[in-house]
């Protein structure tokens, strides 16, 4: 059960859809914003384009045990839900915070939902199952709040890639916005891992955006020049080690190739220290 008396929560499906509802009746367009939690100022530009699109914002806050893998950082995760709430301010209406049993009553789901070809490479081929769980909940949490639109960050491109198809495959009535991702200063992607860094890995981990931006400068030269601008500042940094770095179309996901032409979405994932971080950008290959 959710510990708080801030009027804002409903920790329970039959209190969110009873708000949805009421707000329905006074004739509200519904956005939903859903979140794992320890909101940054990517989260909150999420909420903020809700507010633009919506008179009523939901965001949710629940770590989905099905999108982690056995080793991954499910206890870790981090859980602060009264700073969540103050961030928020008036920003949401309702925050949806179920507990575990709330959503999987009879344990994990016996019916996923699979995202196909695109789900299994990239973050799908480095974690197993991960967009199966993220496509699950993700379902389930539009069932829940049925909103007229749905917000998720680039950052997790690959996320926003399989959502749309999710909608598109199932008809779901319900428009998918990305938001652009929000960087630090120096260019990092504001992610809730980065809570995980030490000095010396927060230093090193300005090198994900800085390969971005060197793929991009090289992409007017071809694919193959933007890879390998990309590897070569990795192997400058000698500081990340990297998962992979990947050109992809972005009407696919599917690797290009070196005669492509055109908008391509480069993306990388490397260890900094002992966090994986993932970071993309929108590259035109000339
Ligand atoms: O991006 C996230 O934080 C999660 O994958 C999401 C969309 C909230 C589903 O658990």
């Amino acid at each position: 059960m959710t510990e708080t008396t801030d009027a804002r929560v409903a920790p329970t499906i039959a209190d969110v859809r009873s708000r949805v509802r009421d707000a329905r009746v006074r004739g509200a367009r519904v956005a939903l914003v859903p979140t794992m939690g320890a909101l940054h100022d990517g989260h909150l530009a999420l909420v903020r384009r809700a507010r633009e699109l919506a008179d009523f914002v939901v965001v949710s806050i629940f770590v989905n045990p099905l999108q982690f893998g056995p080793s991954e950082d499910f206890e870790r995760y981090p859980r602060r839900l009264e700073t969540d709430l103050e961030s928020l301010g008036a920003l949401a209406d309702v925050v949806f915070v179920p507990s575990v049993d709330e959503m999987y009553p009879n344990g994990p789901t016996q019916t996923r939902i699979t995202g196909g070809e695109a789900a299994t490479v990239l973050e799908g081929a480095s974690r197993p199952g991960h967009f199966d769980g993220m496509l699950t909940v993700v379902a389930k949490l539009l069932n829940i709040v049925q909103p007229d639109a749905v917000m998720f960050g680039q950052k997790d491109a690959q996320q926003v890639f399989l959502v749309r198809q999710l909608v598109a495959d199932l008809n779901l009535p319900v428009s998918v916005e990305s938001v652009p991702t929000v960087r630090e200063p120096d260019g990092l992607a504001l992610s809730s891992r980065n809570q995980y860094l030490d000095d010396e890995a927060r230093t090193a981990a300005v090198t994900l955006s800085a390969v971005l931006k060197d793929a991009s400068a090289a992409a007017p030269r071809g694919v193959a020049a933007a890879q390998a601008a990309g590897i070569a500042r990795v192997r400058a940094s000698g500081a990340v080690k990297l998962d992979y770095l990947a050109i992809v179309d972005p009407g696919t996901f599917r690797p290009v190739d070196g005669a492509y032409r055109g908008e391509a979405t480069v993306l990388i994932a490397a260890r900094v220290g002992g966090t994986r971080l993932i970071d993309n950008a929108s590259i035109v290959v000339g």
